[in-house]
């Protein structure tokens, strides 16, 4: 089953977005370690999808990836957890809003210092909590339960930075 209807192998939708399916949480951390070693500081990456479909399987790949020596454990009762990116002493912080129940929580809690982080990676769990405080140019990943071990994730990026980092992780993970 493909979000776009059909079931072409091709995971490219249009130059903003691309959508491929993930057949067990490894794969879906290996296509996290690839998105990863293309980030950079100041990247903003959004996680979006139920419980369970697999965001936090993802933010694992992406900070092995980019760097973390750590295994990124679910922030869920810290809210953000801070991880240190030993090759070049800079940070990422991992972030789920599952239980902030809206932008002013959010606000309360100095959310929006961790967007605002020029020397940081941001992943953020659960961002349509918050949509209305996120930056408009960012990577935003709708991971999606299909049944099993089956996930469909669907990239779309805003913003000329995201648009290069989408093409440039379509191209190390799929070869196109
Ligand atoms: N293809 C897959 N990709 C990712 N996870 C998968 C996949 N298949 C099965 N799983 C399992 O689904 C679960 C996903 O859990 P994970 O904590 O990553 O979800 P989450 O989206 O972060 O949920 P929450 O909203 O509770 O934080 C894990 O137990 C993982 O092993
Ligand atoms: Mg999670």
């Amino acid at each position: 089953m493909s979000l776009n209807g059909s079931d072409v192998m091709s995971p490219i939708l249009d130059e903003h977005s691309l959508e491929c399916p993930s057949h067990s949480p490894e794969q879906t951390r290996r296509l996290g370690v690839r998105l990863g070693e293309l980030l950079r500081a100041g990247d903003l990456i959004c996680l979006e999808g139920t419980l369970g479909a697999g965001k936090t399987c993802l933010a694992q790949g992406i900070g092995r990836g980019c760097g973390v020596t750590e295994t990124l454990v679910s922030p869920t009762f810290t809210l953000i957890r801070e991880y240190e990116r030993p090759q070049n002493g800079l940070a990422l912080y991992h972030v789920d809003l599952y239980r902030i129940a809206g932008v002013q929580e959010a606000l309360g809690m100095g959310f929006e210092d961790y967007l605002s982080e020029p020397t940081a990676i941001a992943l953020i769990e659960w961002p349509e909590r918050v949509k209305a405080l996120l930056p408009q140019e960012r990577l935003w990943i709708q991971m999606r339960y299909i049944d099993g071990n089956k996930r469909i994730l669907l990239f779309s990026a805003q913003g000329a930075r995201y648009e290069t980092l989408l093409r440039e992780f379509r191209k190390r993970a799929f070869g196109v």
